[in-house]
């Protein structure tokens, strides 16, 4: 087979995407489930560290041990049948809503994750808004359906009235929530009865019943789920892969990731129904074809991951081409070479070397000193992705060195800090760079500051906050008139030299609007608050 043939099959294997939940929904759960059905650990606890479980995915941070949540993105790449899957971490908290974004620009899929006794809630909304934004086709998992939960009809209703999903069940449970005996298949009426495991500390026993048993063995939840079934016949709840991949339905299974039941069902669905890699659209909206030479969007980097290199590690989703270790690229931003000596795959706490990966797949670079979320980087043939954009911060703080002796260390803190979009670092004439006014969506990214300024760059910080909530996006003509107001203050964004107007509040924001009607004051996209 030829070279670019051979990319071509390979993406087709691949199936990358990312879970999107509110916190506690379960997604580090499913996350173990999956890898654990698909045999890549023994035993649920190796990939994420909570209270109590085994193993630590990303130890660098004490905060995030404390506060038990995951910061650190952790990529699983598993083989499941003949395919292989990229499962992409997205942080648990809305504060890192930013860093969710970035990582949804480089998955092909996402699972939307609910709580059987909550169903929607506000992170899954705002996380879904995202995938709906960026096209990204959406299936649901309604987990934890072994404890008393809400009707799976009702449920399916709050879907399709809140968000707009039209829900095309794939499974369905047999036994309300907390009585679970297990799933149907819709398309084929056949009863997967799981056998309870402990905890879900392994892989639960799945024995599959052709109807008629069924009906023998669980005559009144057979009868009751049979029921709900012809109703969604009746109201046309069937499956169309169009309407899935154009975002407007989303196929719906039912489980419990911690006893493993409808886990091995739902990665089944990511290899039928989930797309593989697509000719990724660049900046000019072409479309770069798969089989060309390698291209590669950086969605996140990371530093300080493991203590005992201070090394800063970039995420590139491969979006075209072959990757092999040790080939040189050019960095679009700057058309430097970049050479990929150092390619790592990051699971859990291992990382391994990567000697060649296929479109859909994760590569980790080190020494990526000079890339940014967003870059891309090339072989061959130019080509640049869009910019993944900013969100309106919301929280405002002017950092100061607490220590005046190390200024330097500040600023190259600070400057790093920027450059992986840890924080938005904005400045001014009237500031000047000694104290940066620093820029989050959320004020967790502001202890992420303080804790790795003291620690990894030995120049801890004050931040002392501003009163600012509301930010727009204006021009040259809008900062000069906007000097002389109160209450408001332009600011330039280091990253990318945007001049962000922040104003005290949305009604000060309304006065000056009616005021000057034609400043330019443009809405960034929103991250933590506004819905
Ligand atoms: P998250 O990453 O989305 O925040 O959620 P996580 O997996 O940590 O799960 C949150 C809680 O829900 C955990 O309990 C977990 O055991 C539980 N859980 C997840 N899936 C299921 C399920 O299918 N059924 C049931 N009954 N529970 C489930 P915890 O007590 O908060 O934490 P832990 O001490 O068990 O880790």
């Amino acid at each position: 087979m030829d070279q670019l043939s051979r990319v071509s099959n390979e993406a087709q294997r691949r199936r990358t995407f990312a879970v999107i939940s509110h916190p506690d929904a379960g997604k580090s759960t499913l996350t173990e489930a999956l890898a654990l059905h698909a045999e890549v650990i023994d035993e649920a606890g190796a990939v994420h560290g909570k209270a109590g479980r085994r193993g630590v995915t990303s130890d660098w941070m004490e905060m995030e041990r404390k506060r038990g949540i995951s910061i650190t993105s952790a990529v699983l790449q598993f083989a499941y049948r003949d395919h292989v899957i990229n499962l992409l971490d997205t942080p648990g908290h809305g504060d890192f809503s930013e860093d969710t974004y970035r990582v949804l620009a480089a998955v092909d899929a996402a699972v939307m994750l609910l709580d059987a006794a909550k169903g929607l809630e506000p992170q899954t909304l705002k996380l879904f808004d995202v995938c709906r934004t960026r096209g990204i086709p959406v299936l649901t998992f309604v987990n934890k359906w072994d404890r008393p939960g809400r009707e799976a009809l009702e449920l399916l209703d709050e879907v399709e009235q809140t968000i707009g999903l039209r829900p095309m069940p794939v499974t369905w449970p047999v036994g309300r929530a907390g009585e679970l005996r297990g799933l149907v298949e819709i398309g084929t009426g056949q009863f997967a009865r799981y056998s309870r495991t402990a905890g879900g500390a392994t892989r639960g026993d799945v024995e599959v019943l052709d109807p008629e048993q069924a009906a023998e063995q669980e005559p009144e939840h057979w009868v009751a789920a049979q029921e709900e079934i012809a109703l969604l016949r009746e109201i046309g709840a069937g499956y169309d892969e169009k309407e899935f991949l154009a975002g407007i339905a989303t196929p719906v299974l039912f489980g419990a990731a911690l006893s493993g039941v409808g886990v091995g069902r739902l990665l089944d669905a990511l290899v039928e129904l989930a797309p593989a890699p697509e000719p990724r659209l660049d900046a000019e909206g072409e479309p770069r074809p798969l089989d060309t030479p390698l291209s590669g969007l950086v969605f996140k980097v990371q530093a300080g991951m493991d203590r005992s290199h201070r090394d800063r590690m970039a995420f590139v989703r491969i979006c075209s081409g072959r990757f092999e270790r040790g080939m040189v690229l050019t960095h679009a931003a700057t058309k430097r070479p970049f050479a990929t000596k150092y390619a790592q795959a990051v699971f859990g706490q291992q990382r391994t070397t990567v000697e060649e990966a296929f479109p859909g797949d994760i590569v980790g670079l080190v020494n990526a000193g000079a890339l940014r979320p967003g870059d891309t980087l090339y072989e061959a043939a130019p080509v640049e992705f869009p910019a993944i954009p900013s969100f309106a911060p919301e929280h405002f703080s002017v950092a100061r060195g607490a220590d005046a002796g190390r200024f330097k260390q500040f600023r190259r803190g600070i400057d790093q800090l920027d450059s992986e979009g840890v924080i938005q670092v904005l400045r001014s004439d009237l500031r000047g760079d000694q104290s940066p006014v620093l820029a989050a969506v959320g004020p967790l990214q502001f202890e992420v500051v303080s804790s790795r300024m003291a620690d990894e760059f030995g120049a801890p910080v004050t931040l002392e906050p501003l009163s600012y909530s509301v930010t727009r996006r204006t021009d040259a003509e809008g900062a000069e008139l906007l000097a002389r107001q109160a209450e408001v203050e332009v600011l330039e964004r280091r990253a990318d030299g945007a001049l962000l107007a922040v104003f005290v509040n949305k009604w000060r924001l309304e006065t000056i609007r009616r005021k000057f009607p034609d400043l330019t004051l443009d809405p960034l996209p929103a991250g933590s608050t506004d819905r």
